[in-house]
């Protein structure tokens, strides 16, 4: 399951191998042009200023169908915070949400706001974004022939994989200090903070007292990472910052390891205290 914007490849020329993301490694295999960086050509609309696309109907049917085979498989397997969060922000299957929309529920839960983007991002401007408490999305959606798997960002992983999980407050807070921080990282603590990303943000699992539970946006919006995620195929570690940094991951497969918080409170501390030795927050 590809990511959709974060850590992108940019010009890898000259650096050294261990600086070097997944994606830059990926990325001479790459030629979806859709999973081409871009710049924004000034700062991109936030909130009530998205206006709401003129999507034809197969659009919606697709959501539709995204949507409801999603939230057929989520109950027991995804986290509280996410199934509650599709709530919060007022997600239904009939029609695709309005950015606007999505934005005004989230800043009354967390005070983040979403600003609508174009594609794949440049590093510099998706932590930007995410720094000022802001998250990125596209407004588009994957083809019929793209159901199970996109190479590209879309709005069905923007949306419904991402947001919900930001009205979680200690959730919310680790993501804008993680935009702070990767704005600040140099040399090989890129790589170590898209390693932490992934094994979180789209990949983390959290125990709850029922038992594991999913919270990462690459499983949520996956239909075979979800089945496939709390399968005992699937080795899971506690989460360690330290370990999960020095961890490789395999973008193109399905994952065979895991990290498990023991909940966001733990995310976010651990996040402020390794940032803190590496220099990065204070
Ligand atoms: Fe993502």
């Amino acid at each position: 399951m590809m990511d959709n914007k974060t850590m992108e490849p940019v010009a890898s020329n000259g650096r050294d191998e261990a600086e070097l993301s997944a994606y830059e490694k990926a990325a001479a295999e790459d030629l979806d042009p859709r999973c081409i960086p871009q710049n924004l050509d000034g700062p991109p609309p936030v909130g009530d200023e998205i206006h709401y696309p003129d999507y034809p109907a197969e659009d919606h049917e697709i959501w539709h169908t995204l949507f409801e085979r999603q939230m057929q498989m989520l109950p027991g397997r995804a986290g509280e915070a996410f199934m509650q969060g599709v709530e919060i922000l007022g997600m239904t299957p009939d029609r695709i949400p309005a950015l606007r929309d999505l934005s005004r529920n989230l800043e009354a839960a967390t005070g983040w706001r979403i600003a609508r983007i174009p594609g794949l991002l440049h590093e510099k401007d998706f932590f930007t974004l995410l720094a000022n408490r802001t998250f990125p999305s596209t407004d588009y959606i994957r083809g019929k022939e793209e159901l199970d798997y996109t190479p590209a960002p879309d709005l069905f992983h923007d949306m419904f994989g991402h947001m919900p999980m930001l009205t979680e407050p200690a959730f919310a807070d680790f993501y804008q200090l993680f935009g702070q921080a990767a704005l600040k990282a140099q040399g090989a603590d890129r790589p170590r903070l898209e390693r932490l990303h992934w094994f979180t943000v789209e990949f983390g699992l959290v125990r709850q007292e029922e038992g594991l539970r999913i919270f990462g946006a690459g499983i949520l919006s996956s239909k075979n990472e979800v089945t496939h995620a709390l399968s005992k195929e699937v080795e899971k570690k506690p989460f360690d910052p330290a370990v999960i940094v020095e961890t490789e991951y395999d973008v193109w497969h399905l994952q065979d390891l895991l990290f498990v918080l023991d909940s966001f409170e733990q995310l976010e501390e651990g996040f402020r205290s390794w940032t803190k030795q590496r220099g990065l927050l204070q």
